[in-house]
């Protein structure tokens, strides 16, 4: 079955959103198989988003997404990437669907209040940062 690695980012801890995404991830049909909270440090940060390391707003990004806590999350299911990008929304709240998470609770481009990955490929590099094979539950 196909996962897919999910941040509920600072914005949305500090807005006390965790439950609410991941009820709205749950509710979409996807089974949640692994969970931690944790405050990333910059080496992390850096790997995780090492793809956008010559971006104009990696530095700005690696500084949010290490400004406070986060839950990381691996959820399960059927096309598992493609339905949590289309439940996160677009990276840009302003254009993000109503209903979408983004849509309804994101602030802006930077803290847009979750992280999906966007491949499985990329899925599968995630998960191996953040989680071991044994902390990823069957059930
Ligand atoms: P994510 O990786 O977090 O799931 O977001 P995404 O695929 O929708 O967007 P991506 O292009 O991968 O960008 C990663 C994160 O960088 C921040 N960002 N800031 N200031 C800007 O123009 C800008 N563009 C992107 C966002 O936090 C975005 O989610
Ligand atoms: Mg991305």
């Amino acid at each position: 079955m196909e996962r897919s690695l999910v941040l509920i980012k600072p914005d949305a801890m500090q807005r006390g959103l965790a439950g609410t995404i991941i009820t709205h991830l749950e509710s979409r049909g996807l089974k949640l198989v692994a969970l931690k909270m944790l405050q990333l440090d910059e080496a992390l940060a850096k790997r995780h988003y090492a793809i956008h390391k010559n971006k104009p707003f990696f530095d700005s990004l690696v500084n949010y997404i290490t400004s406070a806590p986060i839950i990381a999350a691996v959820f399960e299911g059927k096309k598992a990437v493609e339905a949590i990008r289309e439940t996160m929304g677009a990276t840009d709240p302003a254009k993000a669907k109503a209903g979408t998470i983004r849509g309804d609770f994101g602030l802006d481009i930077e803290h847009n209040t979750v992280h999906g990955s966007d491949s499985i490929e990329t899925a599968e590099e995630e998960i191996k940062l953040f989680f071991t094979k044994e902390e990823i539950l069957g059930y």
